[in-house]
C-alpha cells in the first residue's frame, strides 16, 4: 500500500473591512509612522467588530477553503482551531465552528500555540492523515488579538491586527496542490514571561481578587523577543530542510509569519533568499498570530506563481516560547 502523504487541497483567509492605519495610530498614542514603518514594516492593520470574533472569522475562512478543496464538507472528519484568543475557553471555537459549517458530529479541537498556531495545527492534521485516523482534517487558525491589546501601550499597539486562515488538509495528488512533506516544532516555557496575556486564566481569574492588578492586555518584552524569534526561526528552518534531504538553495518561497519586516529580513539573509521570493502581508495587515501563515500561504498561492515542484519554507515564532518550520511541495 502505497505511503500516504498529507496534502493541503485548499485554502481560505478573512479579513476585517476596518482599515487601522499609521495615521489613527499616531492620534492615540506617541508614535509616528515613521517610526512604526521603521521598526516593524506595518503601515496599517485591519480590526474586527463585535460580530467578528474569532471563531466568526475563522469559519468565514473555512468555508473559502472547503470550497476550493474540491471535497465536500460532509468528507471533513476532523476540526482544529488554532487560536490564543478563542471566542470562550469553553466550547472550544473549534466546536463552534463545527456548529456553525454544519458538520456532523466530527472532533474538533482548539490549539493554543500563540502566533506559531498554523504550525502545530498543520503538524496535528498531516499526522492524523498521514496516520489514517482522519482522512480530511479541517484546520482552522483565527485571532482576534485586538481584544487584548492595550491602545495606549505604544510597544504592543502598533503590532497586532486580526484576521483568519484556513486549509484542507488531505491524502491527495492533485496538479496545483502543496504535499506537506515535514514540520518541525519546538517550545521553551522557561521563557513564557517574555510574551504573556496574564489575566483571564487559572492562574489569575478574571474578577477573583488574588488577580488584583494583573493585566487583561497582551505584555512583550520585544527586544527579547525578537532576539529569540530570529534565532529560533532559523533553527527550526535548517532541521526542517535537513530532515528532508534539501539544501537551502532549494527553498523557492519563504512563507514567514508576518510579526516584523526585520525578523523576516534576518531569515531571509540568512538563507540567502531574494526579495520576490518572500511573501510579505506585513505592511497590510500587521502581526495577525495563529492565523499570519496561513494568510500570506492563502494569497501566495492565489496569484499562480508558485511552479510544480518548487519548495515553500513556513516558518513561524511566537508566545510559549513556541516556533515552527514546514516544508511544502507543489505537485
Ligand atoms: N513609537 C515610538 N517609540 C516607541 C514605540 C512606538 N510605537 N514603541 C517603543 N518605542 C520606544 C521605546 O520606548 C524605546 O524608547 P527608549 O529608548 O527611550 O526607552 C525605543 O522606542 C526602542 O524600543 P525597543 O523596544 O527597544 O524597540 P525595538 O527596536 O526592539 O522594536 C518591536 C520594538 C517592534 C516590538 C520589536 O522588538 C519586535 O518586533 N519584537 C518582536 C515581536 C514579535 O516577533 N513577536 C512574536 C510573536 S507575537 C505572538 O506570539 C502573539
Amino acid at each position: 500500500m502505497n505511503k500516504k502523504i498529507a496534502t493541503i487541497l485548499g485554502t481560505g483567509s478573512y479579513l476585517p473591512k476596518k482599515i487601522l492605519t499609521n495615521a489613527d495610530l499616531e492620534k492615540m498614542v506617541d508614535t509616528s509612522d515613521e517610526w512604526i514603518v521603521s521598526r516593524t514594516g506595518i503601515k496599517e492593520r485591519r480590526i474586527a467588530s463585535e460580530e467578528e470574533h474569532a471563531s466568526f472569522m475563522g469559519v468565514e475562512a473555512a468555508k473559502i477553503a472547503i470550497e476550493r478543496s474540491g471535497i465536500k464538507k460532509e468528507e471533513i472528519s476532523c476540526i482544529v482551531f488554532a487560536t490564543s484568543s478563542p471566542d470562550y475557553i469553553f466550547p472550544s471555537s473549534a466546536a463552534l465552528a463545527q456548529s456553525a459549517l454544519e458538520l456532523e458530529e466530527i472532533p474538533a479541537f482548539d490549539c493554543l500555540t500563540a502566533c506559531t498556531g498554523f504550525l502545530y495545527g498543520l503538524s496535528i492534521a498531516k499526522s492524523y492523515v498521514e496516520s489514517g485516523m482522519y482522512e480530511n482534517v479541517l484546520l482552522i487558525a483565527a485571532d482576534k488579538l485586538s481584544a487584548f491589546v492595550d491602545y495606549k501601550d505604544r510597544n504592543t499597539c502598533i503590532l497586532f491586527g486580526d484576521g483568519a486562515s484556513a486549509a484542507v488538509i488531505g491524502n491527495s495528488n492533485r496538479k496545483n496542490e502543496q504535499q506537506i512533506l515535514e514540520v518541525v516544532l519546538g517550545a521553551d516555557g522557561s521563557l513564557g514571561e517574555l510574551l504573556t496575556l496574564p489575566l483571564g486564566g487559572s492562574r489569575f481569574p478574571l474578577g477573583n481578587s488574588c488577580s488584583k492588578g494583573k493585566s487583561p492586555y497582551i505584555s512583550m518584552e520585544g527586544k527579547e523577543v525578537f532576539k529569540h524569534a530570529v534565532r529560533r526561526m532559523q533553527q527550526a528552518s535548517l532541521i526542517c530542510l535537513s530532515k528532508v534531504n534539501l539544501k537551502e538553495s532549494d527553498i523557492d518561497w519563504l512563507v514567514p509569519h508576518q510579526a516584523n519586516q526585520r525578523i523576516i529580513d534576518a531569515i531571509a539573509k540568512r538563507f540567502s533568499i531574494s526579495d520576490e521570493k518572500i511573501f510579505l502581508t506585513v505592511e497590510r495587515y500587521g502581526n495577525t498570530a495563529a492565523s499570519s501563515i496561513g494568510i500570506a500561504l492563502d494569497e501566495l498561492l492565489a496569484l499562480n506563481k508558485v511552479q510544480s515542484k518548487e519548495h515553500m519554507l513556513l516558518v513561524g515564532f511566537g508566545g510559549g516560547l513556541s516556533w515552527g518550520a514546514a516544508i511544502l511541495k507543489q505537485i
